[in-house]
């Protein structure tokens, strides 16, 4: 494949493995991030003469015209993301995310772009039929739990990108992306995969919210963005709205367990309230899992990487990371 892309959001966890792939496929990219949540060291590899980052807001890089010259494609993934940012500050995140998705809409309009919007499984809600289909009622619970403005902007995100379809013909297909698991992903803002893996490596105690009885599919991070490429690559999946991730799903207990045990079963596990986690007001989906099968008649999508595939790499990952860190403190003592 030749030409330019361009990925907001290109530093961060998803963007960055996202990035590999296009850049591995002959694109030259442009990456945006404001490394907010995302880090240049996510995509140093990839820096060079075909793949720049701009270290800026994509709402105000994407309104350079020159920023479009040959760009076929933009994959908007720059968001405020995590549950705990969400609820330290939920008027920034709904700023950011609205605004990021109106300007890059509007850029990618006016440079006859393609365009994937990463929207998320939140925007479901608390939605009580399982599995979630994509064309199901949003459920959500009252304003006063800022848990559910995150889940609010991106189905807000949805909104103006079928209108830009319907109005102006852009190309703009909208991927729900679900759990989505992997290297560089960082456990800072809630999520649970990298929180349990850092706790299991060094041996101390696995904190899971609730009963630990609330289950969740999780799917590797390279299956997803192989399905994001692939739907960009159809015409027929323009306009339409998909569901991305696995349809096998574990309890958060489960998880920990198997966590705890491909570490070498030293870390120990205990529950702590959702009150305690994150204060009085705050609800999380008991259950949540996709209906893939717009996605699998679309593109044939399967994910290939088993959870315990993932969970296994990960748990290496960090050993590797911790041994470093240790090296590191002691060459310099
Ligand atoms: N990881 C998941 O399980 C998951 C699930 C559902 C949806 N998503 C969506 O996928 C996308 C990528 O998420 P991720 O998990 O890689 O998180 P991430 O935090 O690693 O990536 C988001 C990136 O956007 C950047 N960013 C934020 N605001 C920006 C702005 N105004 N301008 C430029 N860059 C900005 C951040 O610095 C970061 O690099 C997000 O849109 C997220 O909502 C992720």
């Amino acid at each position: 494949m030749t030409g330019k892309a361009i990925i907001t959001g290109g530093a961060g966890f998803i963007g960055s493995h996202l990035a590999a792939r296009l850049k591995a496929q002959g694109l030259e990219l442009t990456l945006i991030d404001n490394l907010s949540t995302g880090s240049r060291n996510n995509v140093a590899d990839l820096l060079d003469d075909r793949c720049e980052l701009i270290h800026a807001d994509a709402s105000e890089a994407v309104a350079d015209p020159d920023l479009w010259d040959g760009v076929g494609q933009v994959y908007h993934l720059a968001a405020a993301v995590g549950v705990q940012r969400v609820i330290d500050d939920p008027a920034a995140m709904v700023h950011n995310n609205v605004e990021q998705t109106s300007s890059v809409l509007e850029a990618a309009r006016l440079a006859g772009a393609s365009v994937l919007i990463a929207s998320s499984s939140e925007v479901y809600g608390k939605c009580p039929v399982l599995p979630l289909r994509e064309d199901m009622d949003l459920v959500y619970g009252p304003t006063t739990a800022s848990r559910w403005a995150y889940g609010l902007t991106k189905a807000i995100d949805e909104h103006l990108a079928i209108d830009m379809h319907r109005r102006h013909g852009l190309r703009v297909v909208i991927a729900r992306l679900f759990n989505t698991i992997g290297p560089r992903q960082v456990g800072h803002y809630g999520m649970v995969v990298p929180r349990f893996v850092e706790r299991a490596v060094a041996g101390k105690t696995i904190d899971v919210y609730g009963d630990g009885t609330q289950t969740r599919a999780f799917c590797d991070v390279r299956d997803i963005t192989r399905a994001m490429t692939e739907l960009m690559a159809k015409d027929d999946c323009f306009g339409r709205v998909f569901n991305l991730g696995s349809e096998q799903r574990v309890t958060i207990n489960e998880l920990a367990d198997r966590i705890i045990e491909l570490a070498g079963g030293t870390a120990g596990k205990r529950l702590v309230s959702y009150e305690k986690a994150f204060g009085p007001d705050f609800e999380d989906p008991a259950h949540r899992l996709p209906d893939t099968t717009r996605l699998t008649e679309a593109i044939g999508f399967q994910p290939e990487i088993s959870l315990d595939q993932t969970l296994t790499e990960l748990i290496g990952l960090r050993r590797e990371y911790v041994a470093g860190a240790e090296a590191s403190v002691g060459g310099s003592g």
